[in-house]
């Protein structure tokens, strides 16, 4: 990296450059005396297999952020490709307990909110939390896991939702984004 970091003109093109970068899609909940949070997040990472442990990146100013921080556990829902919907819905600007309106999820062992259909989802308890720049890293050690549907995955790539079918076809969104 250049003295200094990246100029701010550099912004567009590393944000081009990492929507090249594909990922899944997962949604993330965390609950605190009876009020529920969820945003649909791809910035999700394992870390550890011993204990088994996940980072996700969330947006300093989320509404989803102290909900967390003071429940200190959240949720994973990891989407499938007929989940696009709840990706969408929980990456909306929009009062948290509207997220969950007609949303088909139970509640895990420690009170967090799982999406049902999902491909899988993990409950944690939060380890750490680091201020970066303008984001949280959270630290998550799972507590319980559930292995759901066996079907595609939900990917996000150049800024658009895609899909694999039978797992090695990828159906892209559009060209030229
Ligand atoms: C595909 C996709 C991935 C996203 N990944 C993240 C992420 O990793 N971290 C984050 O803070 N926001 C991410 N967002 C944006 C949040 O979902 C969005 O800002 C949401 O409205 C925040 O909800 P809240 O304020 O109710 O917590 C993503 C959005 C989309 C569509």
């Amino acid at each position: 990296m250049s003295e200094g970091g990246p100029r701010r003109g550099d912004t567009a093109a590393f944000r081009s450059l990492m929507s090249r970068w594909a990922t899944g899609v997962s949604v993330v909940t965390a609950t605190d005396q009876g009020h529920d949070a969820g945003l649909t997040v791809n910035a999700l990472l394992s870390i550890s297999l011993d204990p088994p442990s996940v980072l996700v990146s969330l947006m300093r100013g989320v509404d989803t952020l102290p909900v967390l921080e003071r429940a200190k556990v959240f949720g994973v829902s990891l989407l499938s490709a007929s989940q696009r919907h709840l990706s969408e819905r929980f990456a909306r600007a929009i009062p948290s307990q509207e997220k969950f309106e007609g949303v088909a999820f139970r509640r895990g062992t420690t009170g967090v909110p799982l999406l049902e259909g999902s491909l899988g989802t993990l409950e944690c308890r939060l380890v750490s939390m680091t201020e970066v720049f303008d984001h949280f890293l959270l630290v998550g050690e799972v507590l319980g896991l559930e292995l759901g549907r066996e079907e595609s995955p939900l990917l996000f790539y150049r800024s658009g939702y895609a899909t694999a079918e039978g797992g090695d076809r990828l159906q892209l969104p559009p060209a030229g984004r």
